[in-house]
């Protein structure tokens, strides 16, 4: 999948320059960025993601956090809570606002990394696993409560000879929307679905009769999904601190 050699230096950095200047909201900078070339970490990772062997080999791992702990202890030294008591002001910790702002500023740095990394030759995939197992990756990573794994990157150079085939999207007039939502029912929805639904494979291990039956058995029903929801909802708990 990616050519077995390590990410150069100098295209490291030029990716990390590139996703420093991404927009970020109220140019707070809301996330932090965990270069991963510890092999061991990589494996634990290809474990703990879902299982997903090809984790391990590849040449960088990129995490991208959702951060308000650095803001947080900002505010704690420049002893914010004090002066809030002696303004009248309320004093919050962060809240599911501040996580949401936070995931933007991630994700938006994160999707950064990929387009300059295609830049410089270098292909990416995101796993979505990492917002599982909250627990292990909080030890795993070393990551303080006011931080959440929005998402990881594996990243390497293309190989040589690598042949780009683009996968298959839905129509955009699917998709886009003008002026506001179109919820799509019936006939539309189903003419949505026909390309995907000419290669829906009768015999499958879930025993599925059709493409719906089949994708809510593989992503939304599987374990993974629900491992994910129960991971985000312990790392919300924590984020509020227990609240
Ligand atoms: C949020 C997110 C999570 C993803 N998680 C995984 C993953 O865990 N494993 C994987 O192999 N691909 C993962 N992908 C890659 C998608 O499967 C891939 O982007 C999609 O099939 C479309 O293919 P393309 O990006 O090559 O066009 C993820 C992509 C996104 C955006």
């Amino acid at each position: 999948m990616y050519r077995d050699e390590p990410i150069r230096a100098e295209d490291l950095q030029v990716l990390l320059e590139a996703v420093l200047r991404a927009p970020t909201a109220g140019n707070m900078m809301l996330y932090s960025v965990l270069v991963i070339e510890d092999q061991a970490t990589k494996e634990r990772l290809s474990q703990t993601c879902d299982n997903q062997a090809f984790i391990a080999k590849a040449p960088l791992i990129l995490v991208f956090l959702a951060d308000y702990q650095r803001w947080f202890d900002y505010f704690h030294l420049c002893q914010v809570p004090k002066f809030c008591a002696e303004k009248g002001l309320s004093w919050r910790e962060p809240d599911v606002g501040e996580l949401f702002i936070a995931l933007d500023d991630a994700l938006i740095a994160a999707q950064t990394a990929v387009l300059a990394a295609e830049s410089l030759g270098i292909g990416s995939c995101y796993i979505g696993d990492i917002m599982e197992n909250y627990e292990v990756h909080r030890e795993l990573l070393n990551l303080p409560e006011y931080t959440f794994p929005a998402a990881m990157l594996c990243l390497g150079y293309y190989p040589h000879d690598y042949q780009r085939r683009p996968r298959p999207r839905f129509a955009q007039e699917y998709i886009v929307h003008r002026e506001g939502y179109r919820r799509l029912a019936g006939a539309e929805l189903r003419q949505m679905f026909a390309g995907v639904e000419q290669d829906f494979p009768a015999k499958n291990r879930f025993g599925a009769a059709n493409f719906g039956q089949l994708m809510y058995a593989r992503k939304t029903g599987s374990a993974f999904a629900q491992e994910m929801s129960r991971s985000i909802r312990a790392a919300l708990k924590n984020w509020q601190g227990g609240r």
